[in-house]
């Protein structure tokens, strides 16, 4: 457990420490969602803001802080300078104003013992920021990192995979996201959730897919009707899915659907709220299968749970075809930066080839367990075409028997109103997603 104190008015300069901790273990290699789980419930929402605003620019703050170090800091002494130097370079801290984030870093580096040594020269390096912010600033602008903070790899490939609307993924990638909510239509309709929302004084606005936006997130336990199933949490392109998966169906009641890759069954709960099927939610990670349970318990809702690798389909399958399959295939999560904004800085170009493979596999696995005629969903939360279109065009050239029915293909989060794809649908604030439905001939 990182952390152990249980003070709700924690001061600044322990969440920066906490915050150094979880940034350095980011840095060699960790998901920041698994390092932020470790830290105690009451300190976790402030550690994470910070940990969440520092991932968003350290970029810029790692060229601010090369520009102003002869050499790299020891790592305790560089995690909180650059952290400080995150929150303060742009002058209009969401959280403190500059002059106490300077003195808390300061303070942070003083109870550190591998940093305590270096305090004097963060105050240094910090002070020396303020006075020559501009000049700093403008001579760390003409290198793309700092300037979109994000790897230069990725710059690089979004644009030239994206080359109309990539300014708009790299921007969208660094605001906060909304709060988008599904209402269960087994429990009520988005009118009457509407009107809950109203009497608990909740503001909120309804998109074009019926998806509920909150102005402001709020912890699951504070959303009326959360506990009770009315509405679950989902992004407004995740919920794409089961409609995609399930209009126009030919026989849309008693389908036999397998949900591969399900935890933690967001998707499985959204296809059991719109259609009476039998689904089996198979996911490799145990700890994570058991969420799909208790979502669907929630919801009121029943899927066979199944716990086995796509890939190794002797130990799961029991050999009866299925009418629809669901993949939501592992990626490289590069469509939702904004939810998880370590993930630019965890990933490796290498990557995309390696989950590619692992997803062309699953695909090749799982088309055979599909009737003729049925259907599979494919889709990724990336926004790279080696895990969208390129993985389904691959496909479609080595499986005849495989026709691609009308999809969205790549989503892209919106940001002005010439990106592509959600022209129709402006109301909309996607995560990067990839859609295609293929029919089995
Ligand atoms: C993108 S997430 C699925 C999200 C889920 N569909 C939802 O809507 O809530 C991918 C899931 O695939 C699981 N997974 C990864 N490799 C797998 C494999 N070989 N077989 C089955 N599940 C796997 C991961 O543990 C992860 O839970």
């Amino acid at each position: 457990m990182i952390g152990g104190e249980h003070d709700t008015r924690v001061p600044l300069w322990r969440q920066i420490q906490l915050t150094s901790r979880v940034i350095q273990r980011v840095r060699k290699g960790a998901s920041g969602t698994a390092v932020l789980e470790l830290i105690d419930d009451d300190l976790r929402p402030g550690v994470q803001a910070l940990a969440f605003e520092v991932w968003r620019n350290l970029g810029r703050a790692e060229a601010i802080r090369t520009v102003i170090t002869k050499r790299l800091p020891a790592q305790d002494v560089d995690s909180i300078l650059c952290i400080a130097l995150a929150l303060i370079w742009r002058g209009d801290s969401l959280f403190y104003d500059e002059f106490t984030l300077v003195n808390q870093a300061v303070e942070a580096a003083k109870r550190t013992p591998e940093a305590k040594k270096q305090a004097n020269f963060l105050n240094a390096c910090l002070r020396r920021f303020i006075r020559e912010r501009p000049q700093l600033v403008e001579r760390t602008s003409g290198d793309p990192v700092a300037y979109w903070n994000h790897p230069r790899w990725w710059i690089e490939r979004v644009k030239k995979e994206h080359p109309l609307v990539w300014k708009d993924i790299l921007l969208g990638a660094n605001r906060q996201p909304p709060m988008t909510l599904r209402v269960n239509q087994r429990r009520n309709t988005v009118t009457q959730y509407s009107v809950a929302l109203q009497h608990a004084n909740v503001p909120f606005s309804v998109g074009a897919q019926q998806e509920i936006y909150l102005d402001v997130g709020r912890p699951v336990r504070l959303i009326p009707g959360f506990k009770d199933g009315y509405v679950s949490v989902q992004d407004a392109a995740a919920q794409l899915a089961a409609p995609l998966l399930l209009d126009g169906f030919p026989t849309s009641s008693g389908l036999r659907i397998l949900d591969a890759c399900a935890a933690p069954g967001g998707k499985t709960g959204h296809l059991l709220e719109r259609a009476d099927c039998h689904v089996t939610a198979l996911e490799l990670d145990e700890r994570r299968a058991k969420r799909i349970t208790e979502n669907l318990e929630r919801l009121g809702l029943c899927a066979v749970v199944s716990i086995g690798d796509v890939c190794r389909h002797h130990d799961w399958w029991d050999g009866q075809l299925f009418d629809a399959v669901l993949l939501d295939a592992p990626c490289t999560a590069s469509g939702i930066v904004r939810r998880h904004p370590d993930i630019r800085w965890l990933r490796r170009e290498s990557d995309i080839g390696s989950l590619a493979l692992l997803q062309q596999k699953m695909l090749q696995v799982l088309w055979p367990m599909l009737r003729r005629g049925g259907r599979l969903l494919y889709c990724t939360c990336s926004i790279f075409r080696a895990e969208g279109a390129g993985q389904v065009e691959t496909f479609l050239a080595h499986h005849s028997d495989a026709r691609l029915l009308d999809s969205p293909g790549h989503l892209v989060s919106r940001n002005t109103p010439e990106s592509e794809l959600v022209l129709d649908n402006p109301t909309c604030d996607f995560d990067g997603f990839y859609y295609a439905l293929l029919h089995k001939e």
